[in-house]
């Protein structure tokens, strides 16, 4: 599946992937819902690199991926309010996508494929300029600077966003943490190839329309805090 000079092959995967057992009716579901919408089990049949549009049945007009989704907030709205888009979802943590898959598990999943691991070992397995959207929505902070390195957004996974998506794709990154912000700000910023959408404060301090707000978005806002939506165009 990798190449050996793949800098995202042997990655640890930081944070948890298994959480509390899953109850007998939630580990049925993840069981017999989930293989249908596996991208591990349509990757034992395809060489990499992958276009995403065949990861589905059939081809959608665009393709958008989130990391990390936690309970799958936007994408269970999202796949049905847009059947004309792919939506790929990234998470290994299996209760969060149980939470999904009891979410969706009455809806038309044709539109909808789930990674159940470390996103950016999904992403190197990707056509070039083959996705329109890319959501990091609420990233673990990792304070810490030694910790640095395990962040989402960092120089060398830019590299890899700016491979996948394609011109003009949107790179929408949010968090409440105000140090992280500014990490993901400069990162992007200093990137050639990102280009920050905002012009004043109230750009990333208002959430694009139609926006759907996540678990720790409400979370932070309940505390508080002030989420920032930062807003990147491919170029
Ligand atoms: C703080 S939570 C935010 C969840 C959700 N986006 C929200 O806003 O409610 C961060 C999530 O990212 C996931 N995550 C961390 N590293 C990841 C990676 N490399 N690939 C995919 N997901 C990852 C974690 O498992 C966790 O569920």
């Amino acid at each position: 599946m990798h190449s050996k000079t793949d800098p995202f092959a042997t990655r640890k995967l930081f944070g948890r992937k298994i959480g509390r057992r899953l109850g007998v009716k939630r580990q049925e579901l993840f069981d017999t819902l989930f293989p249908r919408i596996d991208i591990k089990e349509i990757l034992k049949t395809k060489e990499a690199p992958v276009h995403p549009n065949d990861l589905f049945e059939k081809p959608h007009k665009e393709i958008h991926i989130e990391i990390g989704f936690g309970d799958g907030d936007m994408l269970r709205q999202a796949h049905v309010q847009n059947r004309d888009i792919g939506y790929i979802g990234c998470e290994p943590f299996m209760n969060g996508v149980c939470n999904l898959l009891t979410a969706i598990k009455e809806n038309d999943l044709s539109n909808i494929r789930l990674w159940q691991d470390d996103a950016l070992v999904l992403l190197t397995q990707l056509e070039e300029n083959s996705v329109d959207r890319l959501y990091i929505m609420n990233p673990d902070p990792w304070p810490k600077k030694r910790h640095y390195k395990r962040r989402v957004v960092r120089p060398e996974t830019l590299d890899l966003f700016a491979k996948i998506l394609k011109k003009d794709a949107l790179l929408i990154m949010t968090t409440d943490v105000d140090d992280l912000a500014e990490w993901m700000v400069t990162q992007a910023s200093n990137h050639p190839n990102f280009d920050w959408q905002a012009n004043c404060q109230a750009d990333w301090q208002t959430p694009p329309k139609g926006w759907t707000q996540t678990k720790y978005e409400k979370k932070g806002i309940a505390a508080g805090r002030v989420q920032t939506y930062l807003i990147f165009k491919r170029q």
